[in-house]
């Protein structure tokens, strides 16, 4: 069995930034509410970007530093729970759009817990298309999703795509466990994107807007991603100092500290990007690490854990060794 190791990291911003102040001018709110509450400042919006225009800027970048020949590449994994049409896909389209042709790409949806489930589903993907290289990506525009009259989601979210390239290696000591679960029962907690058509005779589904119950999700957060990593790091034999880093999905700083209390870990293990980019969904993880690789964080033989949670209600965590 080969696993897989990550080659190299990128990520891709829309160029509008939009300010806690800038939001207080098309509604009720303030920095001081959100930036309290949330750890969030700034966040990037889509204006003339796309889900897949995003993931395809993704693509470019990790071909353009590696070097790798695209006919060695295997499979496009697009983590999104906002695609920008239901077909194609996100990554067909991201394909298309990076000069690509010919490359299994399809979009995997398991929300803010996206990227955790779509790298563990490509390290089963080596083996059976026995590829050498694959693209794992977390791709969002989740301000076309957002009633932008609601100031209770409408401050929380950013758009962004991050993503990693990587490869097939017979090493035994790369992703040492994944830890994934749904817990369905509580669904309805968290939903967005009921699309408008309906069946016939059918009464209405929900909203299309982004729709959350803030604090069954806090306390699903905190309980269920301490939960999962914990039971990752049973899998992999390790103990949980044995990290050098946690990355979490960047939804709100107060779950991620709440989560290094509960652990009993430091929170300066706990890396972040909430003041500049937001909750960016099934993105933040991705984005995360590119940008803690580039700022000589995170380095090569330390481990790592990734760690998203979401609509679903889903988690995922992935113990790595970078
Ligand atoms: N600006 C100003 N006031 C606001 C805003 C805002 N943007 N949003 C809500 N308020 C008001 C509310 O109307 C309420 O006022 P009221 O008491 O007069 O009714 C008051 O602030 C408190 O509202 P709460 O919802 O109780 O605020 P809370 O302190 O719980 O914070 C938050 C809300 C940040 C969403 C919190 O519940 C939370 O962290 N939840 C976790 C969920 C999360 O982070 N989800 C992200 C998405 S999950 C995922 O990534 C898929």
């Amino acid at each position: 069995m080969k696993t897989i190791k990550i080659v190299n990291t990128a990520s891709q911003l829309p160029e509008k930034i939009v300010s806690n102040d800038d939001l207080s001018k098309i509604m009720d709110t303030s920095d001081e509410w959100i930036s309290s509450r949330t750890g969030i400042k700034n966040r990037h919006i889509a204006v003339e970007e796309t889900t897949a225009s995003l993931a395809a800027g993704v693509i470019k970048k990790l071909l353009l530093q590696s070097q790798v020949d695209p006919a060695e590449i295997g499979f496009i994994i697009v983590a999104t729970m906002s695609p920008d049409s239901t077909a194609p896909a996100a990554a067909a389209k991201a394909e298309q759009l990076a000069g690509l042709n010919g490359i299994a790409a399809f979009d995997l949806n398991a929300a803010c817990s996206g990227f955790a489930f779509a790298f563990t589903t490509a390290s089963g993907l080596v083996n059976s298309l026995d590829c050498k290289y694959g693209i794992v990506i977390g791709s969002e525009t989740l301000s076309k999703l957002v009633d932008w009259q609601d100031r209770r989601t409408a401050v929380l979210f950013g758009d962004g795509a991050g993503g990693v390239l990587v490869q097939a290696v017979d090493e035994d000591e790369r992703l040492l466990a994944s830890d994934l679960k749904t817990l369905a029962g509580d669904a309805d907690y968290l939903t967005a994107g009921f699309l408008p058509r309906q069946g016939w005779g059918q009464k209405k589904l929900g909203s299309p807007y982004f729709q959350m119950d803030g604090h069954a999700v806090y306390s699903f957060a905190t309980r269920q991603v301490s939960r999962s990593i914990s039971d990752a790091f049973a899998k992999a034999k390790l103990k949980i100092t044995d990290a050098d880093w946690f990355l979490l999905h960047q939804a709100n700083q107060r779950i991620i500290d709440k989560v290094a209390d509960l652990l009993g870990v430091s929170q300066k293990f706990f890396l972040s990007s909430l003041k500049d980019y937001g909750n960016t969904s099934a993105a933040s993880i991705p984005t995360l690490l590119d940008l803690s690789v580039k700022k000589g964080l995170v380095k090569r033989g330390q481990l790592i854990v990734f760690s998203g949670f979401g609509a679903g209600l889903s988690v995922g965590t992935v113990i790595y060794r970078y």
